[in-house]
């Protein structure tokens, strides 16, 4: 447990360590994020998933301190050894958008209506690296090049709502990489996007986490992208972060029934059986069951789940873990 809360070493991008944010709400304090301590690795790519409401949107935010001020967060957010939860807010808006981008849920609001994509991709530099014209001008140039937007020469004087849903989502993640963030953090980028659009947009994302080496944390609800685009897979159930492995050992291998269940509920190209729903519904994270909360519908509990507290992590090998208390696993717990 002390090793945990030690600083991580330095081939860890970002280290969270119990990470904690509680709302304020009617029915009182409400944990959105429980306890989550998961490493980031230079150069990999971390798919988050779980159901609406486990708590995605509210970690990456946490991460970058962009919430509403009643949000109390506790932990700690390492980046090269520093907690960025306890440098000043200067400090924390300095990393943001410069170390770190960040790709919203809902992306085609992030893009001002009244300015021209040039001009909104040239003011994010100007902030970051303190370009002038023409240096700015033509570093938006490159980076509309890099997110693979055709005539970027053309598209430069376009408004907003003159580009596609696709064309749009792509100046986002140029506007995210306006900084050389080392770390992408993207919330289902790809969500307000149709079909086939979708696959383009993952596939450029994960071929420009790759060229630049980035670490990247990509939330989807989408496994089949989530297997293409990640090395590492985060599994989060009511606020917490309930397994955790390289992609091939979690969807190959699930060692966590709600895994098991996630995975039984999605729908695979060519599938002729209906999907296996879990059945009963998350709980309320402001009135969390005592015990493990995913126990009332886990058809494998037993006595224990419901008493003994939230289950440590158990470790299935050196990099795959679940917290389950049926998880065999030859290493003890993590
Ligand atoms: N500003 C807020 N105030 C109060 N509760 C909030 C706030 N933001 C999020 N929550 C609550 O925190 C929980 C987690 O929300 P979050 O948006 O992180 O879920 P999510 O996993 O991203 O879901 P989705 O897949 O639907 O995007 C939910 O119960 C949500 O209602
Ligand atoms: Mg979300």
């Amino acid at each position: 447990m002390t090793a945990e809360l030690t600083a991580p070493p330095r081939d860890i991008a970002l280290g969270l360590r119990n990470l904690t944010t509680e709302f304020r709400t009617h029915d009182g304090p409400l944990r959105a994020v429980n306890q989550v301590t998961l490493d980031v690795y230079r150069g990999r790519a971390l798919a988050i998933i779980g159901e609406s409401g486990s708590g995605k949107s509210a970690l990456l935010r946490s991460v970058l301190g962009l919430l509403p001020r009643s949000a109390k967060i506790t932990g700690n957010v390492f980046l090269d050894g520093r907690d960025l939860l306890a440098v000043r807010r200067k400090e924390r808006e300095a990393v943001r958008g410069s170390r770190i981008g960040m790709i919203f849920q809902d992306p085609l609001t992030a893009l001002d209506p009244v300015f021209t994509i040039g001009r909104q991709l040239t003011e994010t530099l100007r902030r970051h690296h303190r370009l002038r014209e023409p240096a700015a001008r033509s570093r938006a140039l490159e980076l509309l090049e890099a997110v693979r937007i055709p005539a970027p020469e053309h598209r430069f004087n376009a408004y907003p709502f003159e580009l596609s849903g696709g064309m749009r989502q792509r100046v986002v993640i140029a506007m995210a990489l306006a900084g050389e963030p080392e770390i992408l953090l993207a919330d289902e980028p790809t969500t307000a996007l149709d079909a086939t659009v979708q696959a383009r947009v993952m596939a450029l994302i994960a071929s420009i986490q790759q060229e630049r080496t980035m670490a990247m944390v990509i939330v989807t609800h989408d496994l089949a992208a989530a297997s293409q685009v990640a090395d590492d897979i985060a599994v989060m159930y009511a606020g917490r972060v309930i397994e955790q492995g390289p992609v091939a050992d979690v969807i190959g291998s699930p060692a966590h029934p709600y895994t098991r269940g996630l995975l039984g509920a999605n729908v695979q190209a060519g599938q002729t059986r209906p999907p296996a729903i879990i059945p009963g519904a998350p709980p309320n994270l402001a009135r969390l069951p005592p015990g493990c909360s995913f126990a009332p519908r886990c058809a494998e509990s037993k006595p224990a789940c419901w008493t003994n507290g939230f289950p440590t992590a158990r470790a299935r090998s050196r990099t795959h873990w679940a917290a389950c208390l049926n998880v065999p696993g030859p290493g003890g717990t993590r």
